[in-house]
């Protein structure tokens, strides 16, 4: 098997074009060049939503216009990842096939419309996306312009048609392979829902089963099964024309029916797309959140990733369609780049005249013209991000790690209690994430099945649902000498969500010196506080907020930090510390306010001798990123504030910068890079 690395000369720049949206206009086609050589667009994503113009009866194909589009891109020095057209289905194929169609989980079939909304298990839907793949791949997989293969467009949703729901069993099956053992497994002895036979069994619905947890829980991880299925599918139809195109598919903001870590080893290149809601609150906070998913495509195969699509300027399906202001093109686009990405592409090249996206905004808008706001905003970013080319293929090395996990995520979102909404999870994990960001350092955002070797702290909040042998490589991590950081409402159950019996969190409160024994909810207008121990090993001398959940536990061989202020509960334990082996564990029993995790983690950074990855300190507001290509470092210094932002900068950087201005402040939305 060729090795299929993506890799690219320069920053791919440039975004989704669909041209066959203008085949009866050849001036605007030819004029799409123009336009996208004065921008510094080198690559476009084409195809994604062409299959009724590619074959617009069934078995009757029609490529070539497309073949024109690739020459004149090719010949134009314009690059293509070329997509398979999955994403959408003709009229044809759900009129005569209506098994294609999608059953949702009330079991009420889909009518022909929207797009992603076609059965994954179906043959015929899988039939029928082969022969077109291979028709594509047949004509274009050597054509020289061809550098990636896009599969779909943005994979989502489930089926519960007969099919799928004959998949799922099977699935099930060769997972628990006797029904006794499903039977235990999902605890279904509760309310009488125990099950005699696989074949009885149904996905998860509004209208019937929707208590048992691990049922639940089987059908998200079937469904990723599913589409990471289809996904190999497809791949296969292509490579069986040229296997050394890599493939990747664009994945969604955090988003939650894929677990996208399972996406690993299948693509070769992972990238997503970015809509974020710039200005609706404070930038930083918008920015840091947005941060901490580049960090999550970048940790996924731990290579740079794609920024496959945002927007030029608004999208038009948020609530709010708010324009970027002024540096924000910019500002985000680098981010992602500083992030590890080696493409910064837009959703998309010239706005549609029609239908649902015909006010999302685009490189060129119904002007028509390269006079205006975004174009010029573009060009400039392209002119920069040839400027950069040789930050490609440069690495993002991290020696922190925070866990985010998609199945957790999951299984906290299904449970009852302790707080049916504002668990809050995700916003856990990124109260660590900013810290240890503000802190200087590069931190990797990985799911329990990756491997904490090579991690000098690692991050594992409200891990709820140990699997994976968790509680094994927390174990080990923190003998050998890792700096370990858990929360409340960790190793509560197993991955059936069942409960753990014992000292919780699972076989990790010998390692924490701790077993927790009950957990208060709060409700919203409630609060609590931290107060420092007396003397404390942190030397932590401030009072802090919290909310939400207070976790009791019993300490055993812990040192205290902080204790409760109010309640019943006063003065009992909700921060400690525990040596194990030759690292350290510490626990966080409360959902602490911010700048609790700025000063816990500084304070153990500080306590432990652990060195940052930039050694100056960064203001508020700002991020700062390292990417690292053999004994070569980019340091991208970026302020999402709306306002300058006085910054202390060591002298001896000012030699290496390439890109801003050196001084006292960075400017509103201002980035700057160091080359060293
Ligand atoms: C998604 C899709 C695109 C387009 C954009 C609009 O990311 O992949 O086809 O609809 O949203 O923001
Ligand atoms: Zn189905």
């Amino acid at each position: 098997m060729p090795e299929r690395k993506f890799q690219t000369k320069n920053i791919c720049h440039g975004g989704d074009y669909n041209p066959e949206q203008w085949l009866d206009r050849p001036d605007i086609l030819k004029e799409d060049i123009v336009y996208m050589k004065e921008s510094g667009c080198n690559t476009v994503s084409l195809g994604m939503f062409s299959w009724s113009t590619l074959e617009p009866e069934e078995g009757k194909f029609q490529f070539d216009w497309l073949e024109e589009r690739i020459n004149t891109l090719f010949e134009n020095g314009i690059s293509v990842f070329l997509s398979t057209p999955s994403g959408a289905r003709p009229k044809w194929l759900a009129d005569k096939y209506s098994e294609v169609l999608r059953v949702d989980a009330n079991r009420q079939r889909d009518l022909f419309g929207k797009r992603h909304n076609h059965c994954y298990t179906s043959p015929i839907y899988r039939e029928k996306v082969w022969i077109i793949n291979t028709e594509l791949a047949k004509r274009f997989a050597n054509h020289p312009a061809v550098k990636l293969w896009h599969i779909s467009n943005e994979y989502g949703g489930e089926c519960h048609c007969p099919l799928c729901q004959n998949a799922f069993r099977e699935f099930l099956c060769k997972k628990y392979k006797t029904i006794e053992a499903l039977n235990k497994a999902w605890y279904t002895v509760f309310w009488s829902h125990s099950y005699q036979s696989f074949q009885q069994i149904e996905s998860p619905s509004p209208r019937g089963e929707d208590g048992i947890h691990a049922l639940t829980l089987d059908w998200k991880r079937f469904v990723t099964e599913q589409t990471l299925n289809f996904y190999k599918m497809e791949v296969e139809s292509v490579h069986a024309w040229n296997p050394s195109i890599p493939t990747t598919t664009n994945m969604m903001y955090y988003y939650e029916g894929l677990n996208y870590f399972k996406f690993k080893d299948a693509v070769d290149v992972v990238s997503w797309d970015s809509y974020p809601l710039w200005h609706k609150k404070d930038d930083y906070a918008i920015g840091i959140d947005v941060s901490m998913f580049h960090d999550i495509m970048k940790s996924v195969k731990k290579k740079p990733f794609l920024l496959m699509e945002s927007t030029p300027s608004v999208t038009n399906w948020q609530g709010i369609s708010k324009l970027k202001k002024p540096g924000m093109h910019e500002l985000s686009s680098l981010q992602a780049v500083a992030h590890g990405a080696d493409a910064v592409m837009y959703f998309q090249w010239r706005q549609s005249r029609g239908a649902f996206e015909k006010f999302h905004g685009a490189v060129i808008d119904h002007l028509g013209s390269s006079n205006t706001r975004i174009f010029k905003d573009v060009s400039k970013l392209g002119k920069l991000l040839s400027d950069f080319k040789d930050i490609a293929g440069s690495e993002c090395r991290a020696k922190a790690a925070v866990i985010y996990d998609w199945e957790n995520a999951w299984a906290i979102a299904e449970e009852k209690g302790p707080r049916n909404q504002g668990m809050y999870y995700k916003e856990t994990v990124l109260k660590s994430y900013e810290a240890l960001k503000h802190l200087g350092f590069q931190v990797d955002v990985i799911d329990m099945e990756c491997s904490l070797d090579g991690y000098e702290l690692v991050s594992a909040p409200m891990l709820y649902m140990f699997r994976a042998g968790m509680e094994e490589k927390l174990e080990q991590f923190t003998k050998n000498g890792g700096i370990l950081i858990t929360t409340y409402w960790s190793g509560v159950v197993n991955e059936n969500d069942c409960c753990n019996l014992g000292d919780t969190p699972y076989k990790l409160s010998h390692v924490l010196g701790l077993y927790r024994s009950e957990i208060d909810a709060l409700y919203d207008e409630e609060e609590n506080s931290l107060v420092p121990a007396d003397n404390n090993v942190l030397f932590l001398d401030k009072q802090y907020i919290c909310k939400n959940l207070c976790e009791l536990s019993e300490v055993e061989t812990a040192e205290v930090i902080c204790t409760y202020g109010t309640d019943f509960y006063k003065n009992s334990p909700c921060c400690t510390r525990h040596k194990y082996g030759s690292g350290w564990a510490y626990y966080i029993g409360t959902d602490a306010e911010t700048p609790f995790y700025h000063d816990f983690y500084e304070k153990i950074i500080k306590s432990h001798g652990l060195k940052p990855d930039v050694e100056f300190a960064i203001p508020e507001n700002v991020i700062v990123n390292v990417r690292k290509k053999d004994d070569r470092k980019f340091i991208f210094v970026q302020n999402f504030s709306s306002d300058k932002q006085e910054v202390e900068l060591p002298k001896e950087l000012e030699k290496h910068l390439v890109y801003g201005t050196f001084g006292s402040s960075i400017k509103e939305y201002g980035t700057l890079v160091f080359d060293i």
